[in-house]
């Protein structure tokens, strides 16, 4: 695409202006967003630039290794790969309300952030993949009256207080033209196409109290369901797919045996910005091969149910 690659040159030449021979971080989340930022301000600024990963311990099954292998191995990117899951289990141990739960991830993210980013010496700027409708969002939300449903975390507030400048490659760009420009960029398409996955991981995905058991089992449910997402060619159809454990135990059979394991709602939406969403409308022989499948490849669930509910009244995720 040759608006692309010309956007592509000019981003470019930008960034070398604004960072001239200065360091600069930035927090990689393995999203679209701040993997194209990383890449691109890679190819302005090659080892000026440092990443750091945060993985609270909420991640997919093998995402972290993924997302690490990916920007270390292929691109060569300097990246810190912060395993901090301990920490952050550990602070959420017991805790069950969604809020909460976001304001201690939120909080963490950033401690842990600024650790990390501190022993990186001489660095100036701060670099992140905000798009223009964040830009708009901001600037419309100041002032009038906002009714926060879900407080969504970021870095906001972040470089002030750590005295660094903000680098911003992508605050004129939507978000298909930022696809566009991961593409011009070389980014695998799996990548680009990936479905948006919150910062607070699958601690929102799994309602009430998170356990290390819960986690581990709702990673593998979930990666059964992903894997029947694509397997029936389903997947670039969804806006967002994902496994929500909940936090009941029912009695099931199998064998000649009783069980009493854990139940899951399988969550498909179709949505244009997040904002409304509507279920999507699987067929029963997906839904039933999809069940089977989990119920036998995943030891701790013995039911499965499909959420029905569209955005409003219900929101995406279950917390
Ligand atoms: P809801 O559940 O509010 O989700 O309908 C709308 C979109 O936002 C994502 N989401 C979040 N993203 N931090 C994030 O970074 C959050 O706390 C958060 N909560 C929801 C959700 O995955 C969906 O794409």
């Amino acid at each position: 695409d040759w608006t692309m690659g010309a956007y592509r040159e000019e981003a470019i030449r930008k960034i070398r202006e604004q960072v001239g021979d200065k360091k600069v971080i930035c927090a990689l989340s393995g999203g679209v967003d701040s993997s194209v930022a990383a890449v691109l301000l890679h190819e302005a600024i090659g080892d000026q630039l440092t990443c750091v990963f945060v993985d609270h311990g909420l991640l997919r099954q093998n995402e972290a290794e993924e997302v690490v292998g990916m920007f270390r191995e292929h691109y060569n990117l300097p990246l810190i790969h912060a395993d901090e899951s301990e920490l952050f289990l550990g602070e959420l141990d017991g805790v069950s309300d969604p809020e909460t739960k976001r304001k201690i991830i939120g909080k963490l993210f950033i401690d842990v952030f600024q650790k990390y980013a501190n022993t990186i010496e001489g660095a100036e700027f701060l670099a992140q993949g905000t798009l223009y409708p964040d830009v708009i969002e901001s600037v419309s939300f100041s002032g009038g009256p906002s009714v926060t449903i879900k407080s969504h975390h970021n870095v906001g507030g972040l470089p002030e207080k750590m005295g660094l400048k903000l680098v911003e490659p992508l605050r004129e760009l939507f978000k298909d033209e930022v696809r566009a420009l991961g593409h011009e960029l070389g980014l695998p398409a799996s990548f680009i196409g990936r479905h948006p996955f919150p910062g607070p991981g699958l601690a929102i995905r799994c309602p009430g109290e998170i356990t290390r058991e819960k986690l581990e089992i709702l990673r593998k449910a979930d990666a059964v369901y992903i894997d029947q997402i694509r397997k029936h060619g389903l997947y670039d159809e969804i806006w967002q797919a994902f496994v929500a454990i909940l936090p009941v135990r029912t009695v099931g059979v199998m064998g000649d045996g009783r069980t009493y394991d854990f139940a899951c709602a399988l969550r498909a939406v179709t949505s244009v910005d997040g904002m409304t969403a509507d279920y999507y409308p699987f067929s029963h022989e997906f839904l039933g091969e999809t069940a089977t499948r989990i119920i036998n490849e995943v030891k701790g669930i013995n039911r499965v149910t499909y959420d029905v509910t569209s955005k409003p009244p219900g929101t995406i995720e279950w917390e």
